[in-house]
């Protein structure tokens, strides 16, 4: 973990409660304004505050890093940071902005290095910050203090259980403290392996749609959508038996067993596991897969007394865990959600493989893992640019998220999680509450 101490503390009470009344108006217990997903004036602020300057922001896993001295550049909303370790394994963010005139100081997505030099004017760091050196230093006067000029740090990098967050907030709450009760959920997904072993692949199915990146996390926990959106896929899945999977989201769904959680801080999930019935019927349910015959075959004839553990293993963990604002967890995959405008969003899937099984479970699990984009995502992107091109429409000013609303659905349960059905809307109503928080610049 790494400190900062130059950086400006939050504003005092009064400024906070002015700036909470500024989004009293925009966002209301049943709705929002369509303001908040077009101008661009919102979209910039949310890149500083929602996106790293008042909370954590998820970076990347740490499996992406493998070894000592190993870099992966990513964004913290579109800070550019480079995620390093150092020689001891270390995990630092130093912005990737070179501190002589601000050029990219490196270039490539990812790779092991000791320093890195600025290809503008040579300028070199070492992977911690320091600038090791500028090239031809008597043209600095002899106050020229090297220390002085390293790259800027983000204030805080911190991982739970492999997944690398930081935040550029000296007085945010512990990493731990703001996932809160998603924690329980991210173990759930991470012991899946045996052994909690994750491996997040950087290849990746990267998708860019026309469309505010609040869209995709409005959608991560709706399960009112799929009925509908995804009819191609159900009906294709139903034809090869009626229990496949999400086919219960088209089934009553509020009178199910599927429930949806609301984990404090943005954060929530939806839980399909309740609509499967015991070992083996994550895979039973899956929809059709190339091949899957042969892998099955291969593996209850290989491991007999576990065969059902391993191939639930090899399609998805039937949940969808959101964590406020960028990482949304799919089934096995991570999705990274990037703002690029106002109106225009990167999503980036990650396959995952685990340790602790035999090879042919990577193998179909990555199978299984170019299912849903492929299939569905395109779906949901068609919506979201669809749901954009409706908000221009000034004089209807509001979004609603009123689904559940009075239905008394909603119960608290401990950590003050809340429950209720898939189709109820209190995921974007409490993920709301949050953003008011960091745009008000309140502590979290
Ligand atoms: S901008 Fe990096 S060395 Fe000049
Ligand atoms: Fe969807």
């Amino acid at each position: 973990m790494t400190s900062q101490k130059s950086v400006p503390r939050g504003p005092g009470k009064t400024a906070t409660a002015l700036a909470r009344g500024r989004w009293s108006a925009h966002v209301l217990e049943d709705r929002v304004h369509r303001t908040l997903y077009t101008d661009p004036a919102v979209f910039h602020e949310e890149l500083v505050k929602v996106y790293g300057g008042q909370s954590w922001v998820y970076l990347a896993h740490e499996s992406q890093l493998p070894e000592p001295n190993s870099y992966l550049s990513v964004n913290m909303g579109q800070r550019p940071l480079i995620l390093t370790r150092d020689r001891n394994g270390e995990l630092h963010g130093i912005f990737n902005r070179c501190s002589h005139r601000g050029a990219t100081l490196c270039r490539d997505e990812s790779g092991t290095a000791r320093s890195f030099q600025c290809p503008y004017h040579g300028w070199t760091f070492r992977n911690t910050g320091e600038l090791v050196g500028a090239p031809w230093p008597e043209g600095y006067g002899p106050d020229f203090d090297r220390s002085k000029f390293g790259l800027r740090r983000v204030n805080r990098i911190a991982s739970y259980r492999g997944f690398i967050f930081g935040t550029l907030n000296d007085d945010a709450v512990s990493l731990g403290e703001w996932l809160g009760p998603a924690r329980g959920w991210l173990d759930y997904w991470i012991d899946r392996a045996p052994g909690g072993e994750v491996f997040v692949r950087s290849a990746a199915f990267r998708m860019g749609f026309r469309g505010n990146w609040k869209l995709a996390y409005d959608n991560a926990g709706d399960g009112y959508h799929p009925a509908f959106s995804h009819r191609s896929l159900l009906d294709m899945a139903s034809r090869m038996g009626d229990a496949k999977d999400m086919s219960y989201f088209g089934k009553t769904p509020d009178d199910g067993p599927m429930k949806s959680y609301a984990l404090g801080h943005g954060h929530s999930v939806i839980d399909q596991r309740p609509a499967h019935d015991g070992p083996g019927s994550f895979w039973s349910n899956q929809r059709p897969q190339p091949g899957r015959e042969k892998f099955e075959e291969l593996i209850r004839s290989q491991h007999p007394a576990d065969a059902d553990t391993l191939l639930d293993l090899c399609v998805g963990s039937q949940i969808n865990l959101s964590i406020f604002p960028n990482l949304l967890i799919i089934g096995n995959q991570i999705q990274v959600i990037e703002p690029l405008a106002v109106d225009r969003t990167q999503l980036t899937w990650h396959a995952t493989t685990i340790g602790g099984v035999p090879p042919e479970v990577n193998t179909i699990r990555i199978r299984t893992q170019e299912d849903f984009p492929a299939f569905g995502e395109p779906d949901d992107q068609a919506n979201f640019e669809e749901v954009q091109r409706g908000l221009a429409v000034v004089e209807d000013e509001w979004i609603l998220m009123n689904r559940g609303l009075g239905t008394g659905w909603q119960e608290m349960t401990e950590d003050g999680v809340v429950k209720t059905t898939v189709t109820d809307e209190l995921h974007m109503r409490r993920y709301y509450e949050e953003w008011v928080r960091l745009m008000a610049g309140e502590a979290t």
